[in-house]
């Protein structure tokens, strides 16, 4: 059995004592595909580091993070762009918008979350979106921008089957599901019993949104286990179907 992480910072510092174990841990669980998107300019070497030394497993996306849009985002944005120029990238991530945080970007945000669309077009690559209390923008804007085999990934989607249908309708696009889906109160496991496996890919955040049974300490991709079979209880099938499908959709997306 094979699973993919299709979100994983094993980058982040979080991992600086021990990153070599945390990945290698990843592929005996059968965790063989990880794919990690860049935050922003100060995140990229640790993260092509970590691609260098593992090239079979580990993938890199490039884009700038919504949490990292400042003042200076459009000189963020012109190292991004430059990267595409001197090699390939699985994907154009983690891009997007938050408001949970900070509101004072929110023009800039929306500014660097559409040109960076645009890239991914530019380069007929998938999009891996971060959104955090703003759906109906982000929405708004990847649906004017749909088209063209646009695709990408909703990344750590806890919405609705209302939200779950929009991202749906627009053809392309899947949904990260990650630890959340296993937490207590969390009502993702009713909105995924009404939507086709077939929408969804596994991912981690890691270090962040650690899965039960291990909820409150770091969290790994090798976790992503937890995350498969509490969905294959939610849909009364095997986790070996899940993972099947789950890998098969990731592929899909980031070919
Ligand atoms: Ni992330």
């Amino acid at each position: 059995m094979t699973l993919i992480d299709t979100h994983t910072h094993l980058f982040a510092e979080e991992f600086d004592s021990d990153r070599k174990e945390v990945v290698q841990r990843a592929i005996s669980a059968g965790v063989n595909k990880l794919f990690l998107p860049n935050i922003d300019s100060s995140s990229i070497q640790s993260m092509l580091d970590l691609e260098k030394q593992f090239p079979e497993n580990c993938f890199a996306m490039m884009g700038l993070h919504p949490c990292s849009v400042k003042e200076n985002y459009l000189e963020e944005l012109k190292i991004i762009e430059d990267w595409f120029l001197k090699r390939k990238f699985s994907a154009v991530g983690e891009i997007g918008m938050d408001y949970h945080w900070d509101k004072t970007f929110i023009p800039q945000q929306k500014d660097a979350f559409s040109k960076q669309i645009d890239l991914a077009k530019k380069y007929n690559l998938p999009i891996v979106i971060h959104q955090r209390e703003c759906f109906d923008d982000v929405f708004e804007i990847v649906k004017s921008k749909n088209g063209n085999n646009l695709k990408g990934i909703f990344h750590c989607f806890t919405g609705t089957i209302e939200e779950a249908n929009r991202i749906i309708s627009l053809g392309g696009f899947k949904m990260g599901i990650g630890g959340a889906v296993t937490y207590k109160n969390s009502k993702l496991p009713e909105v995924l019993k009404q939507i086709d496996l077939k929408h969804i890919v596994l991912e981690t955040d890691s270090p962040y949104l650690t899965p039960v049974p291990h909820r409150g300490k770091r969290n790994e991709s090798s976790f992503v286990i937890f995350v498969a079979q509490k969905i294959a209880e939610v849909k009364g099938i095997t986790v070996e179907e899940v993972a099947k499908i789950t890998t098969k959709n990731a592929e899909d997306i980031f070919g």
